[in-house]
């Protein structure tokens, strides 16, 4: 199967890893996602264990096109049947870039239409549109010249790890976490295969999305094992493969150190939210959760990995307000945190300027749409004494 899995910006070669690390082959990065050559074991490996991906889909059918006759033919010729029941629902959606058509809708309405037909032809029935929570998901993609057909893998993306409910989607994208995370180093292991960072903060953890992300990553818990994938209804779909592949994800779950994991937010309703996502994954034992400021709140080691995303201001007067606090966030991490690696995520590329911190490295990313950067502050001891405050 020709697969391709879109990931958060900046994300691409952590998931290229990954997909390898799966089993999947001619693993390559293109611009926000991954193309590979999957069997179906890799495929629902890569569903169960991928932390990046947002989700995987395989390719149907790759042309050329010019007006949405050419797609209805398109999608007229796929064995639709043979892939999923008539009493499963679908939905249909669209992306494009540069294409020439006027109307998207109507691309996705003629998608729909040769599904329909199709279905109706090889079965003397239809299945039913379900545009909320549709059982599998057809994905049109076009360009100005080109036409690709996928059917989702995945289904809910595969930031949902299963934990939140319906409505409550996380600030931040729970892969995007994951990336966060990996790329500050989280996963880092010295010569002897011993973790670089013992000790994990985030001292503004809002709904807990970071810290459980870093939990599951030190545990090597698969993000994957409390929830369902789409390929699992599909009509080829192998339940003892499932079976096998969840007990060996369970198997290769580690025992957490104790008193490691460490998460704090000064506002009570954070706090709240964070301890119930922590019970539902059954983490609550593993993360010291505390109701603190970050000002004040001092390092739990003498040494460890903070990663956090410190509140933005979407307005201008909120920013100005958060920028008032830049400096005493800075002399926090100096004088709190020294020996301890910093990595901070925002929308406010001059972040390190206000705090009077050099970042290590800066990592360029995006959250939905907006422009964002991961910085690494190494907050080495006596280090604030002799930087000045720099340009970032
Ligand atoms: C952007 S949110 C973090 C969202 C989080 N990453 C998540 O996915 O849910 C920023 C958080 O910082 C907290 N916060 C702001 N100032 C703080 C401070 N001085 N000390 C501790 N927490 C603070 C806010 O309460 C808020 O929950």
């Amino acid at each position: 199967m020709h697969i391709f899995a879109p990931c958060p910006r900046g994300l691409e070669e952590l998931l290229v890893n990954e997909f390898n690390h799966c089993g999947m082959t001619q693993v390559e990065q293109v611009g926000g996602g991954v193309r590979a050559r999957a069997t179906q074991e890799s495929l629902y490996r890569a569903n169960l264990h991928s932390r990046y991906a947002s989700r995987i889909l395989v390719r149907l059918a790759v042309g050329a096109y010019q007006k949405e006759e050419d797609l209805y033919q398109m999608a007229r010729k796929i064995a639709w049947h043979q892939w999923f029941d008539v009493s499963q629902s679908f939905k249909v959606s669209t992306t494009a870039v540069k294409s020439p058509l006027r109307s998207l809708d109507f691309a996705t309405l003629r998608i729909k239409d040769a599904v329909c037909d199709r279905f109706r032809a090889d079965r003397g029935g239809r299945p039913n549109v379900n545009t909320d929570q549709p059982d599998q998901r057809i994905q049109l993609f076009l360009t100005e010249t080109s036409a690709t057909l996928y059917i989702d893998s995945s289904g809910n993306p595969l930031w949902q790890r299963g934990y939140r409910g319906a409505a409550g989607a996380a600030p931040l994208k729970e892969n995007l976490a994951a990336g966060l995370l990996a790329l500050a180093g989280w996963n880092d292991t010295d010569e002897t295969g011993k973790p670089v960072y013992e000790t994990f903060l985030d001292p503004m953890c809002g709904s807990g999305t970071i810290v459980i992300e870093a939990a599951w990553m030190r545990a090597n818990m698969a993000p994957g094992l409390n929830r369902r994938f789409s390929c699992e209804r599909w009509l080829d779909a192998d339940r003892a493969l499932w079976t096998k592949l969840r007990a060996e994800a369970r198997a290769q779950i580690r025992p957490m150190a104790p008193q490691t994991i460490f998460a704090s937010d000064m506002h009570p309703g954070a706090i709240a939210a964070t301890r119930r996502h922590l019970e539902q994954v059954g983490l609550s034992d593993a993360v010291t959760l505390d109701q603190a400021d970050f000002i004040g709140r001092g390092a739990p080691a003498t040494t460890g990995l903070l990663v956090s995303n410190p509140p933005y201001g979407v307005r201008l007067s909120e920013q100005e307000e958060l920028q008032a606090e830049y400096p005493e966030w800075g002399r926090t991490l100096k004088q709190q945190f020294s020996g301890w690696t910093a990595a901070l995520f925002t929308a406010d590329l001059e972040l390190t300027k206000g705090l009077g911190l050099k970042p290590r490295r800066r990592f360029p990313l995006k959250n939905g749409a907006l422009e964002c950067r991961l910085f690494v502050i190494d907050l080495v001891s006596g280090f604030h004494r002799k930087q000045k405050p720099t340009e970032s």
